[in-house]
């Protein structure tokens, strides 16, 4: 009865511990007139978040590679309450699209606040066919791109004690099968700006870096792409845009959504063969 009593005790104080450090501390006021520019801003969570964004009144300027969808995402954006909308189409896998885009930005918001990083290159979701000019040319929009973006914005984070949002996915922490190309860039993501954190640290700049870690979500691209070779059921892309913004908004490390994907990776190095063989159960073993 004791034991029973003691046990019951260390529950409640361990879900006490939890429900404290998992309570939802976000203020929507601090996103209210806040500057953002954010990539991959036409479809799936990127739009998503351009439309949280322009709820909680920020001001924003999108971009992503097609105008005229650009387009429509602002008018929405607007309608939404958004303060102010700019867009610039951009192909980031052009050397000098990151630099432009700062710049249009600088000069439209006067300064930033967010950089939302968000945007991926079109990738085959397939085994390795050994296409090396492909990964190549998915590490400059998916990597080389982001750090681009990042160094020129960030005098003007610095000055602003502005958030850096990186967007990547659980198989930039674990590798899964038929992402090798995606899966290298998202790796290379969080060594870069895992170290580049400890720096800003060290040099006392308040710029914060969310990394952001997703599993599957139900945009059209993935849904496409996964169809009879993964067993998963996805998240919506709405909840994902906006764990996203709440945790940049509370300048918190990293973001895991859906939320058990923190104790996966946690766990990520315990037991590497029995880890490989749950990951590998999850796919069509017969889909090339
Ligand atoms: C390499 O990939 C790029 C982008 O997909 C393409 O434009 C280029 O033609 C490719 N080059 C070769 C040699 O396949
Ligand atoms: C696995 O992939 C094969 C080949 O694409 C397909 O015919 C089959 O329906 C898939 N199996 C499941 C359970 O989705």
């Amino acid at each position: 009865m004791i034991l029973a009593g003691k046990m019951l005790c260390a529950a409640a104080v361990i879900a006490g511990l939890l429900a404290f450090f998992w309570r939802d501390t976000f203020n929507p006021d601090s996103i209210a007139g806040a500057r953002v520019l954010l990539t991959g801003a036409s479809t799936g969570i990127g739009e998503q978040m351009a439309y949280h964004y322009s709820r909680f009144g920020a001001e924003i300027v999108l971009t992503a590679r097609r105008e005229t969808v650009l387009q429509k995402v602002m008018e929405k954006c607007l309608q939404l309450g958004a303060e102010k909308v700019f867009y610039i189409p951009a192909d980031m896998s052009s050397p000098q699209a990151p630099e432009e885009v700062v710049q249009f930005a600088l000069k439209k918001l006067g300064g930033l606040d967010h950089l939302v990083l968000n945007h991926i290159g079109v990738t085959p979701f397939q085994m390795w066919d050994g296409d090396v000019n492909h990964t190549r040319w998915l590490m400059q929009v998916n990597f080389h791109s982001y750090v681009a973006l990042a160094s020129a914005a960030l005098p003007i984070l610095t000055e602003s004690k502005g958030v850096l949002t990186v967007v990547s996915s659980l198989t930039g922490k674990i590798s899964t099968p038929f992402t090798t190309s995606y899966s290298a860039t998202k790796f290379a993501l969080d060594g870069f700006f895992s170290s580049l954190r400890h720096e800003l640290t060290m040099q006392k700049k308040d710029v914060c870096i969310t990394f952001c870690v997703l599993g599957l979500i139900d945009t059209e691209a993935a849904m496409e792409k996964t169809r009879d070779k993964v067993y998963m059921s996805p998240s919506p892309a709405a909840e994902a845009a906006l764990t996203i913004i709440k945790g940049a908004a509370n300048r918190e490390r990293e973001i895991f959504y859906p939320w058990w994907l923190e104790l996966i990776c946690r766990l990520r190095d315990w037991f590497p063969s029995h880890r490989d063989v749950v990951i590998q159960s999850f796919y069509n073993h017969t889909s090339t």
